[in-house]
């Protein structure tokens, strides 16, 4: 763990006036991991696009918010495994991807569940919008990496982070929202609204001894 995660930080573009951003904050985050409200991150976007209806219904114990940059240290990685392989790369490595995500503007939506008493990332989904010339130069929302860890899992968390990232998709204007699931959760997505259409398919890359890195 670097002994300065600010010096990897840019400035937030969504800072609170008055509010420092200073290497205290982050600090006191790391070590006694008690809960971090949104005004003290470093957020991945404008948490005012987090729908008021779904914050409104989340339990008093949770709280909904964009990714940010130091959830590294609050079991994000821990969670995606519950979904994929997620081999730990760092966090210089996850800061950087972070700000790569957060430096394409109006790109990377991706949001997280957080338990107060633990300070603990238990749910996420990432809205990936897609521009297109099709359709008069529309948008097309992409979701993916919707996961709720497994001691949160039926308690309507998947259905309030799928609810979250479809009113941000249709408030940036995008003209639907797509995603590849499993069989085994279809019904699921079933259940939050959506319509199955088509297949999906993909060619993974030949093993090599060296990928390129975006
Ligand atoms: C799939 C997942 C996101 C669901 O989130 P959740 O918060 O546990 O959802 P809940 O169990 O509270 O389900 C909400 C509703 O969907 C239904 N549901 C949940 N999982 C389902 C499934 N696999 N198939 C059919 N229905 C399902 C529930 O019965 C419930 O229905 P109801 O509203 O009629 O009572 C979660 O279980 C998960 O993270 N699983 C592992 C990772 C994964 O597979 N992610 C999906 C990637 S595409």
């Amino acid at each position: 763990m670097s002994k300065n995660p600010n010096h990897m930080r840019p400035p937030s573009p969504w800072s609170v006036p008055g509010v420092p951003s200073s290497s205290h904050l982050v600090i006191t985050e790391i070590r006694g991991m008690p809960f971090t409200p949104d005004e003290e991150l470093d957020l991945a976007f404008d948490p005012s696009l987090i729908s008021p209806d779904v914050k409104s219904k989340m339990p008093p114990d949770l709280h909904i918010r964009p990714l940010a940059s130091t959830d590294y240290h609050r079991g994000y990685l821990t969670l995606l495994s519950v979904l994929t392989t997620t081999p730990d790369p760092g966090e210089a490595a996850f800061v950087a991807q972070f700000n790569a995500m957060r430096e394409t503007p109006r790109t990377y939506f991706p949001i997280v569940v957080v338990s107060k008493a633990s300070d603990r990332i238990i749910a996420n989904g990432t809205l990936f919008i897609e521009r297109k010339f099709a359709h008069n130069t529309a948008s097309v929302g992409h979701l993916e990496e919707g996961v709720v860890a497994e001691d949160y899992q039926g308690k309507k968390l998947g259905p309030r982070v799928f609810q979250a990232l479809t009113y941000v998709s249709e408030s940036l204007g995008c003209y639907k929202t797509i995603l590849n699931c499993s069989d085994k959760n279809v019904r699921f997505y079933e259940n939050c609204g959506m319509v199955k259409k088509g297949n999906e398919m993909v060619k993974y890359a030949p093993e090599r001894t060296h990928t390129p890195k975006l």
